[in-house]
């Protein structure tokens, strides 16, 4: 598999791009200066934040190039126009966090499912426009999924082949979503791409995801609230790696296939935790186990060959990443402690309250 050779796209749709990786895909897009548009649909959810975006909207021949709709992508009304104007869609929009996913299931399927189907709705009727001479061609579908949709992997490695087993409301979601992209592939023959990404990491973060909250945390001398026995592994990518990769893929990528993103930094989460603590200078006192995730998967691991051989390579170690992450989080305090305020204590209690109420210590 070689991919069918390059294509641009010179005008992009980014829905969540206002999130983490999007918002690192919108700024590096931008940042080449080869006169690509981007428009960014985003609901700017608890998740969303315009400052990720500050660079973008500072830079005068950038912000040029860049439009912000604040919408969601569940909204026909909203979404249609836009789509009539792109030659690309890139729906990074979601609700992404599995901890929340199990608090409160339904928002999922409203972003993760049903935001899909209009998006694809939207898409399909170009698609028919473009039919009847009315656009150049339909616009690429490229939805970003994850590597949870395989479910928890004993041992081995997920192919892109491989069975979809999602085990929580999150990764059920996303696996319906993806699903439903490929359906519009093969029933309406719609131009569409899925990536399946690993676990992400870097500068702009949510303080709720592992590696930030702990940073963070860590940053304040307060606990860090380890679930289960901390061994589960997870393989880390560096979002700019991750961003890329989805670029690489929009370009290259062969329509109606699916693309594994690993990182190829697999780690157990003790492990992780132990290097962010001494890159901190900070005890290892500070770790507490905490009731384990309900349905936690162990591992993750993806076979990334497929997109090797359109010829993309991951560009970040984990030891720099991890450097430039927590030298991140220490020279941009307004930036997590804005997000740390509001609901944040109550999500905090609802989430980590019984838990550390009844956490021990962690040993080594
Ligand atoms: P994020 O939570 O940081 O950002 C999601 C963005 O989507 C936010 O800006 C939010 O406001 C926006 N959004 C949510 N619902 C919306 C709606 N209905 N309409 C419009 N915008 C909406 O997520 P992220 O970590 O940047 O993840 C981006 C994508 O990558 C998601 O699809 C996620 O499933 C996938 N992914 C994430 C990782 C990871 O480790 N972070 C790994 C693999 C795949
Ligand atoms: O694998 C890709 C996925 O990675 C993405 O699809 C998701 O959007 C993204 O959130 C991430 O999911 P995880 O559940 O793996 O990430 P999270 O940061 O929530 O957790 C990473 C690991 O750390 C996981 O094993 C659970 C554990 N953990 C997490 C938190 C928040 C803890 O031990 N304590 C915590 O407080």
């Amino acid at each position: 598999m070689s991919g069918t050779g390059s294509r641009r796209f010179p005008r992009l749709l980014v829905t969540g791009g206002a999130g983490f990786i999007g918002s690192c895909f919108v700024r590096d897009t931008l940042a080449r200066r080869d006169g690509t548009t981007i428009v960014v649909l985003d609901k700017l959810t608890y998740a969303g934040n315009r400052a990720n975006l500050a660079a973008v909207e500072a830079d005068p021949e950038q912000a040029a190039r860049f439009r912000f709709v604040t919408g969601d992508i569940s909204d026909p009304a909203v979404v249609a126009p836009l789509v009539a104007d792109v030659d690309a869609v890139a729906n990074f929009a979601a609700e992404s966090h599995v901890d929340r996913s199990i608090l409160d299931p339904e928002a999922f399927l409203r972003t993760d499912v049903l935001g899909v189907h209009v998006l694809l709705e939207a898409c399909r009727a170009e698609q028919e426009r473009a039919a009847r001479g009315e656009r150049a061609a339909a616009p690429r579908f490229l939805q970003v999924s994850t590597d949870e949709v395989y479910g928890s992997v004993e041992s081995g490695e997920s192919h892109e082949e491989d069975r979809l087993e999602p085990r929580s409301p999150y990764s059920a979601a996303k696996a319906a979503g993806e699903l439903l992209a490929h359906s519009y592939f093969v029933t309406f023959g719609l131009d569409t791409v899925v990536t399946r990404g690993s676990n992400t990491y870097g500068p702009y973060h949510h303080p709720e995801k592992l590696i930030p909250l702990f940073i963070t945390n860590a940053i304040d001398d307060q606990q860090l609230p380890l679930y289960g026995d901390g061994m589960q592994q997870r393989d880390w990518l560096y979002v700019a790696d991750h961003a890329g990769a989805i670029g690489h893929v929009l370009e290259h990528g062969d329509s109606g296939e699916a693309y594994n993103v690993s990182g190829g930094n697999e780690r157990t989460n003790r492990q992780v935790v132990a290097e962010l603590l001494n890159m901190l200078d900070k005890p290892w006192s500070l770790v507490r186990l905490v009731a384990d995730r309900p349905g936690h998967d162990r591992r993750y691991a993806m076979d990334g060959s497929r997109l090797a051989s359109l010829g993309w390579t991951n560009k970040v170690s984990f030891d720099d990443g991890l450097a430039t992450t927590v030298g991140w989080y220490r020279e941009n305090e307004a930036w997590w402690r804005a997000l740390k305020a509001g609901d944040w204590d109550a999500y905090y209690r609802r989430q980590y309250g019984d838990r550390l109420a009844g956490s021990h210590e962690a040993g080594r």
